[in-house]
């Protein structure tokens, strides 16, 4: 991976390009990256990441339960880019119940020796019983980094209590109307890196009249403010696109710097209540 550490005493540590954040354990984590949750299998998703690492993404974001790991595969061993310049993560599917055999099957369906990141999708049965398989799964050297999604305070609380290799990350829904505070905010203390799903609200609320003026005034979409909201505290956003011009577009955010007076205002916009929650209805 690009870049070498900086670090501010107890901040999160970001790479000299400020396009990367270094996780617990010393892997650096691009601050941006492609989601591709509902990008078809096949020509959709191939397409979606070659467009992506053309743009200078250099991140991708799938899971086992997406169906697409294995074209996320192709479009990477196709790009001619070095496998160690880009970060690869997928997710542990719970209802499969053995963390260890998935990571094996992610791996030969993506065409990989290693992952970047692997994470436990949502907490289904409880916080804890798998993080030993996924233990096994980086000392097993199966992946540089392992993490969890979808987990409150006291999950985290718990995972963290019982692990030998804490998580690294913690993937949750999260942008100026989830901005989940006090998740956010247990996530720094434990060293964790918050990583944002759904940045862009899955373009609902893209027109929303705040969004609107402050991406006026610099010149910008509103989803490049949306994103931009979030590299800047350090936060790693993984917009979903399979077009390619939203796809250049959502990658142009390290140009351009929001004012205290525009993160305040976006910050005014949560609807959570500043929740330690991850999610107000768990669909699991
Ligand atoms: N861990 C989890 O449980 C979990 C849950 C949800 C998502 N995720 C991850 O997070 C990624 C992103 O979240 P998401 O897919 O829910 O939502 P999102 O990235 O907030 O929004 C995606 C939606 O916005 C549209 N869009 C993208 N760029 C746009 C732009 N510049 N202008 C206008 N509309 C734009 C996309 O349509 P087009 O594709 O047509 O451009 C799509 O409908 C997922 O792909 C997945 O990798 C993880």
């Amino acid at each position: 991976m690009a870049g070498t550490a900086t670090g501010e005493g107890g901040m999160a540590q970001r790479t000299e390009d400020g396009r990367g954040r270094v996780l617990g354990g010393g892997v650096v984590m691009p601050l941006l990256g492609l989601g591709v949750w509902q990008a078809p299998a096949g020509r959709g998703t191939e397409q979606a990441v070659r467009w992506a690492l053309e743009a200078g993404y250099r991140h991708v974001d799938t899971a086992q339960s997406y169906g697409n790991e294995e074209s996320v595969g192709v479009a990477l061993r196709t790009s001619g880019i070095p496998r160690d310049e880009i970060f690869v993560t997928t997710k542990f599917r719970p209802a499969s119940r053995d963390p260890e055999r998935a990571a094996e099957e992610s791996l030969r369906r993506l065409g990989l020796e290693r992952m970047d990141l692997y994470l436990v999708h949502w907490p289904q049965g409880g916080p804890t019983w798998m993080w030993p398989a996924m233990e096994r799964v980086l000392e097993r050297g199966l992946t540089r980094a392992i993490g969890v999604s979808n987990y409150s305070v006291t999950d985290l609380d718990a995972v963290v209590d019982a692990a030998t290799h804490p998580p690294v990350v913690n993937q949750v829904q999260f942008s100026p109307f989830q901005h989940r505070r006090e998740l956010l905010d247990a996530c720094e203390r434990h060293g964790i890196a918050l990583e944002a799903y759904s940045p862009l609200t899955r373009g609902r609320d893209l027109d929303h009249p705040v969004i609107r003026d402050v991406a006026e005034r610099h010149g910008r979409t509103a989803a490049q403010v949306l994103l931009r909201w979030c590299v800047q505290r350090d936060v790693v956003a993984i917009p979903k696109s399979t077009r390619q011009e939203r796809i250049v577009e959502n990658g142009q955010v390290f140009d351009f710097a929001l004012t205290e007076q525009d993160v305040a205002a976006l910050d005014g916009l949560d609807r959570t209540g500043g929740t330690g929650r991850a999610l107000e209805r768990p669909w699991w």
